[in-house]
């Protein structure tokens, strides 16, 4: 199966509304409130997926019934809604990465709303302002329940967008599996104290080495997102003109060719891809990160050559994120750093039992009065500059909830003014993050390297 939609097809599944690939295998729930679409059903499931050659692995965990969770699609500005029905035997929820919902359909348990156990449902209700590529994904026991497969891509629609030829999403994932197929043990304590713990089985879209057919001098737009625990990517394509047009759900300010472009997990990477006017001809998809270069995905050219050019594709619309007033902000320090190691009491949802890691020198959960505090309390309205700095020697995706930051300087590179949810600071770096608090509520900040967040590097915003 392959996530790869024609523009027809994508007329279709808009006209049904709230429909999105895969819903039809999902199904909806009849009958619900008449004036509203019917929601959305996710419900968890334990299935066995091919996942390598040989053995499928049993305990794979899903969305649906059969294969990788489905790419759920919603419209800006358009009310959205989903029924979380849990068919596993242990408690879930949903988090929406990077889209601004209210606090409480944010998905964190204990802070913002309650486990659903094995049968119990949660309905969540929300209107996206914001136009891109996202994804979802439990915030329970996530080292788990994420790595072994409850990671989905999410695309909002902007019906203004730029018109492509074809559109492909990919979710970019590792398994942590035997040379059975079967799962090995999540994590090692020792590479969780450095770069985390890598998975064995390299996927996107839950194959090695997907190839999809892609019309011959036509525009691609590809949607990838890294749903992996661990895993830092660096981007290169090749055979063909690409550039990237939108990081992390937001239109890039300057487009750019990626040259190993680094993104770490929970970020999303949007492409316009000019394919070669020879039918056949390959493009690939790399990471090129590390002693081991992978192709990731590829592209095989189709048909007659549309002659289009990249050169012609239209900006994406801002999103309608407050900007940050840089004369009143307010700052916030937050240096990331390593902590002496200390077998953790448990922390909110689960954590491994250890701590390695800490925000402002404490580890989550703190070792302070009110052990569960937020970091910050932030007022409504007002603006902020995070000055977050990394005293680790190594990479963090350290991902904010609910708010969407502007990446004002960096001590080590030049800086585009990114709009984001997830900044990868790499060691020695002192980044300027701007954001207005706009959004109520309890709001995490965590690595999303998950074992870095469940040792230690979480912490919360609370907007009062
Ligand atoms: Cu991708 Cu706390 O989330
Ligand atoms: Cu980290």
């Amino acid at each position: 199966m392959t996530i790869f939609t024609r523009r027809a097809f994508l007329k279709t599944t808009a006209a049904a509304g709230l429909a999105g690939i895969g819903a039809a295998t999902i199904g909806r729930l009849a009958g619900f409130a008449a004036a509203k679409s019917a929601p959305l059903i996710l419900k968890t499931a334990t299935i066995e997926a091919q996942l390598m050659d040989g053995a499928p692995t049993k305990n794979v965990l899903t969305y649906g019934e059969a294969g990788m969770p489905p790419v759920v699609r919603m419209r800006k500005g358009e009310p959205f809604a989903a029924r979380l029905i849990n068919g596993i035997d242990e408690p879930t929820t949903i988090h929406w990465h990077g889209i601004r919902v209210p606090n409480k359909m944010d998905g964190v348990p204990f802070l913002v709303q309650p486990y659903v156990y094995q049968g119990d449902h949660f309905d969540y209700e929300f209107t996206p302002p914001d136009a891109g590529t996202f994804w979802y994904h439990p915030h329970c026991n996530t080292l788990i329940q994420m790595g072994h497969g409850l990671t989905g891509v999410i695309v909002v629609e902007n019906p203004k967008d730029p018109v492509f030829d074809v559109e492909m999403v990919v979710n970019l994932r590792d398994w942590r599996l035997g040379d059975d197929g079967q799962f090995i043990e999540p994590f090692r304590p020792r590479d969780a104290a450095k770069a985390g713990t890598f998975g064995t089985v390299r996927t996107a879209n839950w194959q090695g080495q997907p190839q999809f057919d892609a019309p011959a001098g036509g525009l691609v737009r590809l949607r990838a997102a890294i749903t992996d625990v661990t895993h830092i990517y660096a981007f290169r394509v090749d055979g063909a003109e690409a550039t990237v047009i939108a990081l992390d759900g937001n239109p890039v300010p300057q487009r750019f060719t990626p040259d190993a472009l680094q993104l770490g997990p929970g970020q999303r990477l949007e492409l316009a891809i000019r394919m070669p006017d020879e039918e056949g001809a390959i493009v690939s998809l790399r990471d090129v990160r590390g002693t081991k270069p992978k192709i990731l995905a590829t592209l095989r050219s189709v048909g007659r050559s549309l002659k289009h050019d990249l050169r012609d594709l239209g900006r994406l619309e801002a999103n309608p994120v407050a900007e940050v007033d840089l004369t009143s902000a307010k700052r916030i320090p937050l240096a990331l750093s390593a902590t002496a190691e200390n077998v953790a009491a448990d922390g909110i949802c689960g954590s491994l039992g250890y701590s390695f890691w800490a925000i402002n020198k404490v580890p989550w959960p703190g070792d302070t009065p009110d052990p569960t505090a937020p970091l910050a309390e932030l007022k409504l309205g007002q603006s902020y500059i995070i000055d977050m700095e990394n005293l680790t020697p190594h990479a963090h995706p350290i991902h904010l909830h609910g708010m969407s930051f502007k990446v004002l300087s960096s001590s080590t590179r030049a800086v585009q003014p990114l709009v984001s949810d997830t900044y990868l600071i790499q060691p020695d770096e002192k980044v300027q993050l701007g954001f207005v608090a706009d959004n109520p509520g309890d709001w995490l900040l965590h690595c999303h390297i998950i074992e870095h967040q469940k040792t230690g590097m979480t912490s919360y915003f609370r907007v009062v």
